[in-house]
């Protein structure tokens, strides 16, 4: 690894840096003019994904255009679903549809090298990526968390989750069963994409929020934490990320059973005050609003210096609290990477 990775660096033991790496959550999407031109060529969302060519190409896009200091491997959480055969498909204007998985049905029995073979284009577009990366570029796998994977397993499309949330409750074994399931998929795949090439790997709760106190101990918690305990048996020490979003005041549960990993923060939460419960060694990521990038100006000015007030307190990593608008001017994040990089415009 290059000694002048910014954001692998975060990891080491090195003091906080300055000027602070940079990358954003859905980097490689819909407001990139080059992504919407391979995006029709490869015709369907999956067919991007399952395509290495393809793949690798959007992963570096956004690289090659605001030099971010990581890229993310262009793929989707949900491909662990469609692994499992829940007939995912990616519908214009309403984003994922399964076939909702009812509670009570007895899943097939855990079968990885199908999932295996399923991905297996993954992996090979990781390898390739990062063989094309420049070595100070860092390349992030990820993954759903098990939560957030059997939200849209149970309710087979985006919106609300109480099915699943009602499921916790109501069918608590067999959710139970469900989750140890998702949890040896995910914990798989997270290793894999580190066999290929990745250097670090995040793993997205994107409905944690969802749940409440007790639930969000047995659901989000545990699970991640099997999870994290499974990748560092097969890769010690690898950097990483977790993002319970929206998880609120039950953030300092997870950092206390999640002392080891950095924490992704949503916008909603005062990171200053997170900082103060994790300390000053913990990598925290994030948090602004991706509202604010879509606004550009004097309102992403501001936050970005609330932000920054934030940064000798501990290493952080520059990033939106939630995946970047499709409707986001390219003018406002390269005024965003200005305003890191050069600490001015
Ligand atoms: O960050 C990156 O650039 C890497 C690629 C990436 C995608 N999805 C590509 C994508 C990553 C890391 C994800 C994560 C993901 N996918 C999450 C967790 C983060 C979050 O946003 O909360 C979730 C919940 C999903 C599931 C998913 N995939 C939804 C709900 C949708 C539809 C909503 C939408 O934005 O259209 C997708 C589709 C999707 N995944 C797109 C992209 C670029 C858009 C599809 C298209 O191009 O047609």
């Amino acid at each position: 690894m290059s000694p002048n990775n910014r954001f692998m660096s975060v990891f080491g033991a090195a003091p906080a840096q300055t000027p602070p790496p940079i990358w954003l959550m859905r980097q490689a999407g819909r407001y990139l003019p080059e992504y919407r031109a391979v995006r029709a060529e490869a015709g369907s969302f999956l067919q991007l994904c399952y395509t290495p060519s393809f793949a690798v190409e959007v992963t570096l896009q956004p690289i090659r255009r605001f030099d971010f200091d990581a890229a993310i491997i262009f793929s989707d959480i949900l491909v662990i679903l469609d692994a499992m055969d829940r007939s995912l498909r990616f519908e214009v204007g309403e984003g994922p549809v399964l076939a909702p998985l009812e509670p009570g049905t007895v899943l097939p029995p855990l079968e990885l090298g199908a999932q295996v073979e399923r991905l297996a284009p993954v992996y090979a577009a990781i390898a390739e990526t990062r063989a094309a990366l420049v070595a100070n570029k860092a390349l992030i796998g990820f993954a759903g968390a098990p939560w957030t994977l059997a939200c849209y397993a149970v309710n087979g499309r985006g919106g609300s989750f109480d099915a699943a949330v009602l499921a916790t409750m109501a069918s608590a074994d067999w959710f139970q069963s469900l989750i140890d399931d998702l949890t040896a998929r995910v914990a798989d795949h997270l290793c894999r994409q580190l066999d290929a090439g990745a250097d670090a790997v995040q793993i997205f709760d994107s409905w944690a929020g969802a749940l409440d106190q007790v639930g969000f101990e047995r659901w989000c918690i545990a699970p991640i934490r099997a999870i994290v305990d499974r990748v560092r048996a097969h890769a010690p020490n690898v950097p990483m990320i977790v993002f319970p979003r929206q998880a609120g005041s039950r953030l300092a549960r997870f950092v206390a059973q999640l002392p080891d990993v950095a924490i992704s923060v949503d916008q909603f939460a005062d990171l200053g005050a997170v900082r103060r419960t994790v300390g000053p060694k913990t990598v925290l990521q994030g948090n602004l609003d991706p509202l604010a990038l879509v606004a550009g100006g004097e309102a992403l000015t501001q936050r970005w210096r609330q932000l920054a007030g934030t940064l000798a307190a501990g290493p952080h990593i520059v990033n939106l609290g939630h995946g970047i608008r499709q409707e986001t001017p390219i003018a406002h994040v390269e005024h965003l990477i200005t305003l890191v990089r050069d600490g001015s415009a």
